[in-house]
Protein backbone atom coordinates (compact mmCIF):
# COMPACT_ATOMS: atom_id res chain seq x y z
CA UNK A 1 0.00 0.00 0.00
CA UNK A 2 1.32 3.22 -0.57
CA UNK A 3 2.33 5.82 2.18
CA UNK A 4 -0.24 8.62 1.37
CA UNK A 5 -3.44 5.96 1.06
CA UNK A 6 -2.39 4.63 4.56
CA UNK A 7 -2.62 7.95 6.05
CA UNK A 8 -5.32 8.69 4.80
CA UNK A 9 -6.96 5.74 5.89
CA UNK A 10 -5.24 6.20 9.49
CA UNK A 11 -6.83 9.94 9.19
CA UNK A 12 -10.28 8.45 8.52
CA UNK A 13 -10.12 6.24 11.45
CA UNK A 14 -9.14 8.74 13.30
CA UNK A 15 -11.94 10.94 12.35
CA UNK A 16 -14.51 8.71 12.81
CA UNK A 17 -13.21 7.68 16.90
CA UNK A 18 -13.37 11.70 17.25
CA UNK A 19 -16.91 11.81 15.62
CA UNK A 20 -18.07 8.59 17.85
CA UNK A 21 -16.47 10.46 21.08
CA UNK A 22 -17.78 14.12 20.86
CA UNK A 23 -21.54 12.50 19.74
CA UNK A 24 -21.54 10.46 23.20
CA UNK A 25 -19.98 13.60 25.13
CA UNK A 26 -22.41 16.28 23.43
CA UNK A 27 -25.71 13.90 23.08
CA UNK A 28 -29.31 15.65 24.54
CA UNK A 29 -27.44 19.09 23.70
CA UNK A 30 -25.02 18.92 26.74
CA UNK A 31 -28.30 18.74 29.07
CA UNK A 32 -27.68 17.64 32.47
CA UNK A 33 -31.27 15.44 32.15
CA UNK A 34 -28.85 13.46 30.01
CA UNK A 35 -27.44 9.73 31.32
CA UNK A 36 -23.92 9.29 30.04
CA UNK A 37 -23.53 7.03 27.36
CA UNK A 38 -21.55 3.97 28.50
CA UNK A 39 -18.44 4.88 26.96
CA UNK A 40 -18.86 7.77 28.72
CA UNK A 41 -19.23 6.14 32.06
CA UNK A 42 -16.64 3.73 31.30
CA UNK A 43 -14.00 6.47 30.11
CA UNK A 44 -14.96 8.57 32.98
CA UNK A 45 -14.80 5.86 35.74
CA UNK A 46 -11.45 4.09 34.52
CA UNK A 47 -9.85 7.47 34.21
CA UNK A 48 -10.71 8.41 37.85
CA UNK A 49 -9.36 5.36 38.90
CA UNK A 50 -6.19 6.19 37.14
CA UNK A 51 -5.91 9.68 38.68
CA UNK A 52 -6.44 8.15 42.44
CA UNK A 53 -2.73 7.72 43.43
CA UNK A 54 -1.95 3.91 44.22
CA UNK A 55 -0.92 4.64 47.75
CA UNK A 56 -4.09 6.39 48.55
CA UNK A 57 -6.11 3.76 47.15
CA UNK A 58 -4.60 1.18 49.46
CA UNK A 59 -4.96 3.12 52.75
CA UNK A 60 -5.96 1.41 55.24
CA UNK A 61 -9.33 3.01 57.33
CA UNK A 62 -7.51 4.19 60.89
CA UNK A 63 -10.74 4.71 62.53
CA UNK A 64 -12.14 1.84 64.34
CA UNK A 65 -15.53 1.23 63.04
CA UNK A 66 -18.11 1.82 66.45
CA UNK A 67 -21.72 2.49 67.12
CA UNK A 68 -20.21 6.18 68.24
CA UNK A 69 -18.93 6.90 64.85
CA UNK A 70 -21.59 5.58 62.91
CA UNK A 71 -23.84 7.98 64.63
CA UNK A 72 -21.03 10.89 64.12
CA UNK A 73 -21.31 9.79 59.95
CA UNK A 74 -24.91 9.48 59.78
CA UNK A 75 -25.65 12.96 60.60
CA UNK A 76 -23.09 14.07 59.13
CA UNK A 77 -24.29 12.42 56.03
CA UNK A 78 -27.52 13.62 56.19
CA UNK A 79 -26.65 17.19 56.86
CA UNK A 80 -24.16 17.49 54.38
CA UNK A 81 -24.25 14.30 51.56
CA UNK A 82 -28.13 13.56 51.63
CA UNK A 83 -29.28 16.55 49.51
CA UNK A 84 -27.70 14.68 46.53
CA UNK A 85 -27.41 11.07 47.73
CA UNK A 86 -30.42 10.91 49.34
CA UNK A 87 -30.34 9.84 53.51
CA UNK A 88 -30.32 5.74 51.76
CA UNK A 89 -27.77 6.46 49.22
CA UNK A 90 -29.42 5.89 46.46
CA UNK A 91 -28.92 9.18 44.95
CA UNK A 92 -32.86 9.44 44.11
CA UNK A 93 -33.00 13.26 45.26
CA UNK A 94 -34.39 16.31 43.16
CA UNK A 95 -30.83 17.75 42.91
CA UNK A 96 -29.36 14.25 42.68
CA UNK A 97 -31.98 13.18 39.46
CA UNK A 98 -30.83 17.04 37.95
CA UNK A 99 -26.91 16.38 37.92
CA UNK A 100 -24.48 15.38 35.06
CA UNK A 101 -23.25 12.21 35.75
CA UNK A 102 -25.67 11.45 38.83
CA UNK A 103 -24.79 10.39 41.98
CA UNK A 104 -24.28 6.25 41.96
CA UNK A 105 -26.80 4.28 44.41
CA UNK A 106 -23.58 4.25 46.58
CA UNK A 107 -25.19 0.91 48.18
CA UNK A 108 -24.54 -1.08 44.66
CA UNK A 109 -21.42 -3.03 44.33
CA UNK A 110 -19.94 -0.36 41.42
CA UNK A 111 -19.38 1.62 44.85
CA UNK A 112 -18.93 -0.96 47.25
CA UNK A 113 -16.09 -2.77 45.61
CA UNK A 114 -13.90 0.64 45.80
CA UNK A 115 -11.69 0.24 48.58
CA UNK A 116 -11.75 2.05 51.63
CA UNK A 117 -9.29 4.62 50.92
CA UNK A 118 -10.62 5.21 46.97
CA UNK A 119 -13.90 6.42 49.08
CA UNK A 120 -12.08 7.89 51.14
CA UNK A 121 -9.68 9.86 48.62
CA UNK A 122 -13.26 11.08 46.34
CA UNK A 123 -14.85 12.21 49.99
CA UNK A 124 -11.74 14.51 50.49
CA UNK A 125 -10.67 15.78 46.78
CA UNK A 126 -14.25 15.11 45.27
CA UNK A 127 -14.65 14.33 41.45
CA UNK A 128 -13.57 16.84 38.98
CA UNK A 129 -16.45 17.87 36.34
CA UNK A 130 -19.15 16.44 38.10
CA UNK A 131 -21.56 17.36 41.42
CA UNK A 132 -19.65 15.53 43.51
CA UNK A 133 -17.54 18.62 46.20
CA UNK A 134 -14.39 18.06 48.02
CA UNK A 135 -14.69 17.70 51.63
CA UNK A 136 -10.88 18.28 52.49
CA UNK A 137 -10.29 19.01 55.89
CA UNK A 138 -8.66 22.01 55.19
CA UNK A 139 -11.68 23.24 52.75
CA UNK A 140 -13.94 22.21 55.44
CA UNK A 141 -11.85 23.68 58.27
CA UNK A 142 -12.25 26.90 56.46
CA UNK A 143 -15.85 27.05 56.38
CA UNK A 144 -16.07 26.26 60.19
CA UNK A 145 -16.53 22.20 59.91
CA UNK A 146 -14.54 19.17 61.27
CA UNK A 147 -13.09 17.02 58.67
CA UNK A 148 -9.82 17.58 60.34
CA UNK A 149 -7.45 15.05 59.87
CA UNK A 150 -9.13 13.12 57.57
CA UNK A 151 -11.39 11.47 60.66
CA UNK A 152 -15.18 12.52 59.54
CA UNK A 153 -14.37 11.02 55.95
CA UNK A 154 -13.04 7.71 57.48
CA UNK A 155 -16.11 7.56 59.86
CA UNK A 156 -18.07 8.36 56.00
CA UNK A 157 -16.43 5.50 54.49
CA UNK A 158 -17.34 3.23 58.09
CA UNK A 159 -21.14 4.60 57.14
CA UNK A 160 -21.09 4.23 53.34
CA UNK A 161 -20.48 -0.13 53.96
CA UNK A 162 -23.20 -0.06 56.60
CA UNK A 163 -26.06 2.01 53.53
CA UNK A 164 -26.93 -1.08 52.32
CA UNK A 165 -27.92 -2.21 55.96
CA UNK A 166 -29.40 1.39 56.97
CA UNK A 167 -32.64 0.21 59.30
CA UNK A 168 -35.56 2.03 59.21
CA UNK A 169 -34.61 4.06 62.38
CA UNK A 170 -31.54 5.38 61.38
CA UNK A 171 -33.76 6.73 58.15
CA UNK A 172 -35.77 8.77 60.49
CA UNK A 173 -33.00 9.82 62.10
CA UNK A 174 -31.31 10.90 59.82
CA UNK A 175 -34.15 12.82 58.25
CA UNK A 176 -34.40 15.17 61.11
CA UNK A 177 -30.83 16.73 59.97
CA UNK A 178 -31.53 16.91 56.63
CA UNK A 179 -31.02 21.03 55.60
CA UNK A 180 -34.39 22.62 55.68
CA UNK A 181 -35.01 25.21 53.24
CA UNK A 182 -37.40 28.00 53.74
CA UNK A 183 -40.78 26.27 52.90
CA UNK A 184 -40.25 23.69 55.59
CA UNK A 185 -39.09 26.24 58.06
CA UNK A 186 -42.25 28.65 57.57
CA UNK A 187 -44.21 25.04 58.28
CA UNK A 188 -42.16 24.39 61.12
CA UNK A 189 -42.63 27.82 62.28
CA UNK A 190 -46.49 27.93 61.67
CA UNK A 191 -46.78 24.41 63.68
CA UNK A 192 -44.64 25.93 66.90
CA UNK A 193 -47.01 29.52 66.63
CA UNK A 194 -50.16 27.30 66.71
CA UNK A 195 -48.76 25.14 69.26
CA UNK A 196 -47.91 28.56 71.44
CA UNK A 197 -51.42 30.14 70.73
CA UNK A 198 -52.95 27.08 72.26
CA UNK A 199 -50.80 27.53 75.68
CA UNK A 200 -51.02 31.41 75.84
CA UNK A 201 -48.07 32.91 77.67
CA UNK A 202 -48.18 36.08 79.57
CA UNK A 203 -47.24 39.50 77.49
CA UNK A 204 -43.83 41.21 78.44
CA UNK A 205 -44.38 44.52 80.63
CA UNK A 206 -42.62 46.07 78.20
CA UNK A 207 -44.85 45.18 74.69
CA UNK A 208 -48.09 46.47 77.04
CA UNK A 209 -46.99 49.22 78.28
CA UNK A 210 -44.63 50.62 75.34
CA UNK A 211 -45.04 54.76 74.42
CA UNK A 212 -45.90 55.18 70.45
C1 LIG B 1 -23.85 18.49 45.16
C2 LIG B 1 -24.10 17.06 45.11
C3 LIG B 1 -23.27 16.13 45.96
C4 LIG B 1 -22.99 16.23 47.32
C5 LIG B 1 -23.42 17.31 48.30
C6 LIG B 1 -22.20 15.05 47.64
N1 LIG B 1 -22.02 14.27 46.53
FE1 LIG B 1 -21.01 12.49 46.43
N2 LIG B 1 -21.29 12.43 44.44
C7 LIG B 1 -22.02 13.32 43.69
C8 LIG B 1 -21.98 12.94 42.29
C9 LIG B 1 -22.65 13.65 41.12
C10 LIG B 1 -21.17 11.78 42.22
C11 LIG B 1 -20.80 10.97 40.96
C12 LIG B 1 -19.41 11.36 40.53
C13 LIG B 1 -18.91 10.51 39.38
O1 LIG B 1 -19.70 10.13 38.52
O2 LIG B 1 -17.71 10.21 39.35
C14 LIG B 1 -20.76 11.49 43.59
C15 LIG B 1 -19.96 10.42 43.93
C16 LIG B 1 -19.66 10.05 45.22
C17 LIG B 1 -18.92 8.84 45.59
C18 LIG B 1 -18.33 7.84 44.60
C19 LIG B 1 -19.32 6.75 44.31
C20 LIG B 1 -18.96 5.93 43.09
O3 LIG B 1 -19.30 4.73 43.06
O4 LIG B 1 -18.41 6.47 42.13
C21 LIG B 1 -18.86 8.81 46.96
C22 LIG B 1 -18.20 7.75 47.81
C23 LIG B 1 -19.56 10.00 47.44
N3 LIG B 1 -20.02 10.72 46.36
C24 LIG B 1 -19.71 10.31 48.78
C25 LIG B 1 -20.23 11.54 49.24
C26 LIG B 1 -20.23 11.94 50.62
C27 LIG B 1 -19.76 11.10 51.79
C28 LIG B 1 -20.75 13.21 50.66
C29 LIG B 1 -20.92 14.13 51.86
C30 LIG B 1 -19.77 14.36 52.69
C31 LIG B 1 -21.12 13.57 49.29
N4 LIG B 1 -20.78 12.53 48.45
C32 LIG B 1 -21.72 14.76 48.90
C33 LIG B 1 -22.72 14.42 44.18
C34 LIG B 1 -22.65 14.89 45.48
Amino acid sequence: MKRSTLMILIGLVLLGLALAVAASVLHDGLSAKATPTRLEAFVARNARHLAIPGKARAAQNPVLDSAEGQRDARLHFADHCAICHGDDGSGDTPIGNGLYPKPPDLRRSATQDLSDGELFWIIENGVRFTGMPAFSSEADHMAGGNHSNGQDSWKLVHFIRHLPHLTAAERLEMERYNPKGPEDRAEEQGENEFLNEATPRAKPESQTHRRK
